[in-house]
């Protein structure tokens, strides 16, 4: 299909309001994943850049990049090897300059990842400080110590792989800490120098031009003896640096924190309004799962009774699926035994505290569930994100390893390795997936645009009228406690307008009673369809929903609401 490029973001020459990030809706995209334009079986800049249309298109109005630096790559990238350049496999300087014009160009903002508590271990600074005399400035980069049981109250992060947050390393005669692989040592940040030098890595982006940086893994930058190592005091003064510089040199751009805690300890990453603009929340993520599987609210209501409220300038970043595993950290034991029995019984399925699988494959395929997710996604407090491939139901292959099973190419057409790449299909950074029910043939891009009734063009309407209300992005999120618990009933209030969200869980017809004295002689009018549904009046608010249905309405005076569709005209009626 071709559609005009900016139909859905026009607004490029709009000045930037300084909270762009509370109404943006990003798509989150590997380079690598997404389009190969040069044929090595990679994915590279100039094939985003050619794709940039089918991204506007979606309506989204931001790109969150996964790294994209050189690297070993045994991390996906994460394992960074030069701060300041760019994969060769993936293009240059030029290619990604090229990139972020035509991305703005379009009115989408450009997110990038600041990989700051680790680098490679082929990293340049990390080959100086192992080969520089011990308790020198250089070896002074990292974390280095002769007792492997120092720190030893913090937790290990990859549970599969590692067993220990010490490595030894030969040249330097003493172990490394590593939160994560053994490959990626942790930098020291209590060596002033390493944060001046992450400030220019920070600097380096964003005078290209870059919107907002993720801040990934964010909670380890510091250790102290007789800590967790995580959270510390001393790594909330880190980001405030981080912060200052960014608002003494730059406007409008955005730091997201990813910080996989509690809502109580993620709530400091905002800090008062001096760390973070963005945190994701990470312990909703898991109930919505629950609360679908249980036909049960409880599990959403009670999270978001337990987060606090954060700065009116920061926003919560909410998805359903990413890069990872879906991961199970901030459940109980129990819940987690819940979460793998339900959404993982092949052990395969399984890794670290996980679920490495995609949002289709988790919901059985079910379109009726894979929608009412996504609505809750576009309505729950926060800024959604979509996980490319999400928006056609693309599957996963958990027999690759570590997490690349929700991490194979992009499925654009049913030709040639799924429109990705012309290169032969062994050469790919991945096989695309093949087999039904999820292969290439039958989830693609160019075959859900024949069909009307599509995912994709059923989630570009769910974008579509998510961007006409700011309320969803800005307002108040007020939890309506209606006798029926499979019921979950919201409001969000924003500037005088009033949305109310109605989600049934269960997968059969319910009804639900809602008290909505305070609306009393209001109507409410479907955002869908513009239908305005019977005033409220005296008695409790009845609602009937089909299996895992949604209601999106805005409340409205009586002369405000449009006139019903169906009803007759009496206009009409007189002239026959
Ligand atoms: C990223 C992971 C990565 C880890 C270590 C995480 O926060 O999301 O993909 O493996 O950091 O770098």
């Amino acid at each position: 299909m071709t559609v005009p490029i900016t139909t859905r973001n026009a607004n490029r020459n709009a000045p930037t309001d300084p909270l762009w990030y509370k109404d943006a809706i990003i798509y989150q995209v590997h380079v690598k994943a997404f389009r190969d334009a040069n044929g090595d079986g990679y994915g590279d800049f100039q094939g985003l850049t050619e794709k940039l249309d089918y991204i506007a298109n979606l309506g989204v109005t931001a790109l969150w990049l996964l790294p994209f630096y050189p690297s070993p790559l045994k991390d996906d990238g994460y394992d960074i090897q030069l701060y300041e350049a760019i994969h060769p496999t993936y293009g240059n300087i030029e290619d990604f300059r090229e990139f972020l014009e035509a991305a703005h160009a379009r009115g989408l903002k450009v997110i990038t990842e600041l990989v700051i508590n680790h680098t490679s271990d082929q990293h340049p600074w990390f080959q100086r400080a192992r080969s520089a005399p011990k308790g020198s400035p250089e070896r002074d980069w990292y974390v280095w110590s002769d007792d492997p049981k120092k720190y030893s109250g913090t937790r290990i992060i990859f549970t599969d792989t590692e067993k220990s947050n010490w490595s030894w390393d030969p040249v330097a005669e003493q172990f490394y800490w590593h939160r994560f692989f053994s490959h990626q040592p942790d930098l020291n940040f209590d060596n002033p120098a390493v944060l001046e030098a992450v400030i220019n890595v920070m600097r380096f982006w964003l005078k290209m031009g870059v919107d907002g940086l993720r801040l990934d893994a964010i909670p380890y930058l510091i250790e102290r003896d007789g800590t967790n190592c995580e959270n510390l005091p001393e790594t909330h003064v880190v980001l405030k640096k981080m912060r200052a510089a960014l608002d003494a040199e730059f406007t409008n751009r955005l730091f997201l924190a990813e910080a996989n805690q509690w809502p109580p300890d993620v709530i400091p990453y905002f800090g008062n309004s001096d760390e973070c603009h963005m945190a994701f929340h990470f312990p909703l993520m898991p109930r919505m799962y629950m609360a679908l599987r249980r036909e049960d609210r409880t599990p959403i209501v009670e999270i978001m009774q337990r987060t606090p409220p954060i700065p009116a300038d920061c926003q919560w970043a909410i998805f359903l699926r990413n890069h990872d595993e879906l991961t199970l950290e901030m459940v109980t034991d129990e819940e987690r035994d819940y979460m793998y029995n339900e959404y993982a019984t092949d052990p395969r399925m399984r890794i670290n505290v996980g679920i490495r699988r995609r949002l289709a494959p988790l919901l059985d395929k079910g379109r009726r569930q894979i929608e009412l997710m996504n609505a809750l996604l576009m309505s729950m407090p926060g800024t959604p994100i979509v996980y490319y491939g999400d928006e056609l139901g693309m599957g996963d292959n958990y027999y690759l390893g570590d997490r690349n099973g929700v991490r194979t190419p992009m499925q654009w057409t049913d030709g040639k390795n799924a429109g990705f790449s012309e290169a032969d299909s062994a050469a790919l950074y991945s096989p695309v997936i093949v087999d039904p029910p999820y292969g290439f043939q039958g989830i693609n891009v160019a075959a859900q645009e024949r069909v009307k009734t599509s995912l994709l063009r059923w989630m570009r309407r769910l974008v579509g009228v998510r961007k006409e209300h700011r309320a969803f992005g800005r307002g108040t999120f007020e939890p309506i406690q209606a006798g029926n618990k499979r019921v979950l009933v919201f409001m969000r209030r924003f500037q005088g307008e009033t949305l109310l969200c109605v989600n049934n869980l269960s997968r059969y017809a319910q009804f639900v009673e809602l008290d909505l004295a305070e609306f009393h002689g209001c109507v409410p009018v479907d955002l869908w369809s513009n239908q305005p549904f019977p005033q409220i009046g005296e008695l409790p608010y009845l609602l009937t929903m089909g299996p895992h249905g949604f209601y999106w309405f805005r409340l409205v005076s009586a002369e405000e609401a449009p006139p019903a569709a169906g009803t007759p005209d009496p206009g009409a009626r007189k002239k026959s």
